[in-house]
C-alpha cells in the first residue's frame, strides 16, 4: 500500500543538510538512490535535485524498519528524522553530506518503481540509444543532472548581465518565412493556406534586424533555432542561441560587451577570471598558423610555410603544387621520429579523408633529414627546412602540398589529431579568442559566389569600392567575427548592412534575380528604406558554451531532451507518421520512396 503526501511538508534538501543542522529534525523527499542492508541497519541514500544524503533505519523501530526493508532503488519517499553526526570512521569525504546522516523516525512511500532499464547509480553506462529512449531516467544521474543545472546557471548569468546592461529580452516568431543561414529549413504546412508553408527559424536573424529598425536598440533572446543539416557531436537539429543585436555600434563595441559578458559568466558560474581583452586573430593569420578558422590555441604545433625551401627541390608533388599557385607547408611533430609506418599511414589516411592527396614526411636525426621524402631534398634544402620549421633531432616533419585551402584543411586536421594524441592540450584551460576579417564571399565550385556567413553583413568600409569590380570580389572582407574557444566556434556575428544601396550590390554579387529577391526578402529590403540605424550583433551557441564549460564531449549531454545523430527522438519516436485525416486537412499527399 502506498502512502499519500497528506499534509507532510518538505523542510530541507538532501544536498544541503550540513553539520550545522545536527540535532535538527527535518523532512526530506526524493528518490532512493541506493539501498544497503547491513545486518539489521538499513541504509538508504536519498537523492533530490540538490544532492544525496544517507538515511539510517534502526531495527529497534520495528514497524519503520520493516517498511524501509520493502523500499527499492528509485522509489519515491518522504522521510522524517534527526540530523546526526556520523562516527568519525564512517565519515565519507567524497560526499558533500558525508559527515552527517539522518536517523529516520518516519517514512512515507509515495511511489514505487519497477526495476529500471538503465541504472541511475552505476558508473558503467548502458548503451546511449537505450539511455536516450529513457532520457528521463538518464537525467536522474547526478553527473548529467549537474550538467543540465549548469546550463540553467549559465543562461541565468547571461540574462542577468544583459538585463543589467540595458538589453531587452524580446521574442521573435517560430512560424515564419525562411531565414538564410545556409542550412535546409524545417517546414510546417499551413492548413489555412493550402500548399503554403511556414519555415522554422534557422536563427532570428531577420527579425532581430527588424527590431533594430523598429528602434529597440539593444535586444537579446534565448532563441531556439532549427536547421535540417548533417549532425555531429556539436550540432543538433534544434539548438539554442543567445541571440544579441545592438544599434549604433562598431565591431569593437560588440566585442567589448561580449567580453565583459563572458567574464561575468565565467566568474559567476565557474569562479574563474578571464583575462581581457581577449586575443584577436585575423582569419588569414588563423589559417596560416593553425590551418583552421577555429583554432585550438591551448597548444602550439603551428604550421610552417616551406615554399622557399622546396621551390627547386626534386619532389614533383611539392614543385607541382607551387607551380599551380598552391603552397607547401609542414608541421613538426615533436619527438615522433620513432613513429611506425602504420602510425604515419594513419595520419596520411586522415589527410586523404579531409580532401588531401597525401601526407609527405621526413624524420630528423643528427641535424639532417632521413626517411620519407628526404632523398628528394638536397643538403641545403634540408638545412632550410630545419631552419624555417625549427625541427630538431627526434622530430617528425609532416608536409602537405596543394592549394592553400586544401593544405590548411589537411594540416589543420593533422594538428588537431596530434594535439590530442600527443596529449599537448591543457584541459583546464579556456582559450577564448576572436577571429576577424573573414572573406565576405566564397566562390562556388562551378561558378558564382556565395556568402561566407550571411548576406546581411556590411563589407569592411575600405572594401566597399571593390563591390563594383568583379575581379576583386574574392578580396572583399566582411565586418564578420567569430568567438572561438578551445577549437570550437562558439559564436558568429557581424556588423549588418543597414544601407539598401550596399545591400543591393551584395545581392548582385550573389547573383540574385530581382524577382526572387522580392519573393524571398522583399519585406526585409523594404524595411531598409525607412530609416535603418547602423547595427550589428552576435549569437553565441548556448549548447556549445555549456558543453565546453561542463567539459562534455557532445552537446547531447547538455540538452535535456536531445535528438540522435539521425535527428530522431528515441523516447517519443519522433518524427512519426500522421493520420490520413491530418494530411487531408493540410491538402497533402505523400509520395514516399521505396523502402530499399
Ligand atoms: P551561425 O549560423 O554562425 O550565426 O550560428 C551561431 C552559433 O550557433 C551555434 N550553432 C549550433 N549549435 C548547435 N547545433 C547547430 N546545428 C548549430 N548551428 C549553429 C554555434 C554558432 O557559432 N544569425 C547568425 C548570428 C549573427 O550573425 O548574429 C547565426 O545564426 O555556436
Ligand atoms: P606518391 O608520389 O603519390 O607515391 O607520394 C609520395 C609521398 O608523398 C606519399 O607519402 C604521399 O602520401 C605523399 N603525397 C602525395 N601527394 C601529396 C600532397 N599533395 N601533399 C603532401 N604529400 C603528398
Amino acid at each position: 500500500m502506498l502512502d499519500l503526501l497528506g499534509s507532510k511538508k518538505r523542510t530541507a534538501w538532501c544536498g544541503k543538510v550540513t553539520t550545522d543542522d545536527i540535532g535538527r529534525e527535518v523532512t526530506l523527499m526524493g528518490h532512493v538512490h541506493r539501498r544497503r542492508d547491513l545486518g539489521g541497519l538499513i541504509f538508504l541514500d536519498l537523492r533530490d535535485v540538490t544532492g544525496i544524503v544517507q538515511l539510517v533505519f534502526n531495527p529497534e523501530l520495528e514497524e519503520l524498519h520493516a517498511k524501509a526493508h520493502r523500499v527499492r532503488n528509485e522509489y519515491v519517499i518522504a522521510v522524517t528524522g534527526a540530523v546526526c553526526a556520523r562516527e568519525p570512521k564512517n565519515v565519507n569525504p567524497n560526499m558533500a553530506t558525508g559527515a552527517i546522516e539522518l536517523e529516520a523516525t518516519g517514512l512515507l512511500v509515495l511511489n514505487d518503481a519497477e526495476p529500471l532499464p538503465t541504472q541511475v547509480n552505476e558508473n558503467v553506462l548502458a548503451d546511449e540509444d537505450l539511455r536516450l529512449a529513457y532520457r528521463y531516467l538518464d537525467l536522474r544521474r547526478p553527473l548529467l543532472r549537474d550538467k543540465i543545472l549548469m546550463r540553467h546557471r549559465i543562461i541565468w548569468a547571461l540574462r542577468e548581465f544583459l538585463v543589467a546592461e540595458g538589453f531587452f529580452e524580446l521574442e521573435t516568431p517560430i512560424l515564419m518565412k525562411s531565414t538564410p543561414e545556409g542550412a535546409r529549413d524545417f517546414l510546417v504546412p499551413s492548413r489555412e493556406y493550402p500548399g503554403a508553408f511556414f519555415a522554422l527559424p534557422q536563427s532570428p536573424q531577420i527579425y532581430k534586424q527588424l527590431l533594430m529598425i523598429a528602434g529597440f536598440d539593444r535586444y537579446f533572446q534565448i532563441a531556439r533555432c532549427f536547421r535540417d543539416e548533417d549532425l555531429r557531436a556539436d550540432r543538433q537539429p534544434e539548438f539554442t542561441q543567445l541571440d544579441i543585436e545592438m544599434s549604433f555600434v562598431t565591431q569593437d563595441d560588440i566585442f567589448e560587451v561580449c567580453e565583459r559578458m563572458m567574464a561575468h559568466l565565467f566568474r559567476a558560474t565557474l569562479g574563474r577570471d578571464l583575462s581581457l581583452p581577449l586575443p584577436r586573430l585575423t582569419y588569414g593569420e588563423s589559417m596560416r598558423r593553425f590551418g583552421s578558422d577555429k583554432p585550438d590555441t591551448r597548444f602550439g604545433l603551428e604550421l610552417c610555410d616551406v615554399n622557399k625551401a622546396v621551390q627547386d627541390c626534386g619532389f614533383k608533388v611539392f614543385t607541382g603544387a607551387l607551380v599551380s599557385g598552391g603552397s607547401v607547408r609542414c608541421l613538426v611533430a615533436p619527438s615522433c621520429a620513432a613513429y611506425s609506418r602504420k602510425q604515419i599511414d594513419a595520419l596520411t589516411e586522415l589527410a586523404r579523408h579531409v580532401g588531401g592527396k597525401g601526407l609527405a614526411f621526413c624524420k630528423v636525426a643528427d641535424g639532417a633529414l632521413t626517411a620519407g621524402i628526404s632523398k628528394f631534398l638536397s643538403e641545403s634544402e634540408q638545412a632550410a627546412i630545419l631552419a624555417t620549421s625549427g625541427a630538431g633531432d627526434g622530430d617528425l616533419i609532416l608536409f602537405a602540398a596543394d592549394t592553400d585551402s586544401v593544405v590548411f584543411k589537411v594540416l589543420g586536421a593533422v594538428r588537431s589529431h596530434l594535439g590530442k594524441e600527443l596529449k599537448l592540450i591543457d584541459e583546464s584551460r579556456f582559450d577564448l579568442l576572436w577571429v576577424t576579417d573573414f572573406p565576405m564571399f566564397e566562390r562556388i565550385e562551378g561558378g558564382g559566389w556565395t556568402t561566407a556567413h550571411h548576406m546581411f553583413t556590411l563589407p569592411k568600409e575600405e572594401h566597399l569600392p571593390l563591390l563594383d569590380d568583379e575581379s576583386q570580389w574574392g578580396r572583399i572582407q566582411g565586418q564578420l567575427y567569430d568567438l572561438v574557444c578551445n577549437g570550437v566556434e562558439l559564436s558568429s556575428g557581424s556588423i549588418r548592412c543597414h544601407r539598401l544601396d550596399i545591400q543591393k550590390k551584395i545581392f548582385e554579387v550573389l547573383g540574385f534575380e530581382e524577382e526572387e529577391l522580392e519573393k524571398r526578402f522583399g519585406f526585409f529590403l523594404n524595411a531598409l528604406r525607412y530609416g535603418t540605424p547602423p547595427h550589428g550583433g552576435i549569437a553565441p551557441g548556448i549548447d556549445r558554451l555549456v558543453m565546453l564549460m561542463t567539459g562534455s564531449d557532445s552537446i547531447r549531454d547538455v540538452i535535456p531532451f536531445p535528438k540522435t545523430l539521425r535527428a530522431s527522438d528515441l523516447m517519443s519516436q519522433a518524427p512519426a507518421a500522421v493520420d490520413e485525416e491530418q494530411l487531408r486537412e493540410l491538402c497533402l499527399r505523400l509520395d514516399l520512396p521505396n523502402k530499399e
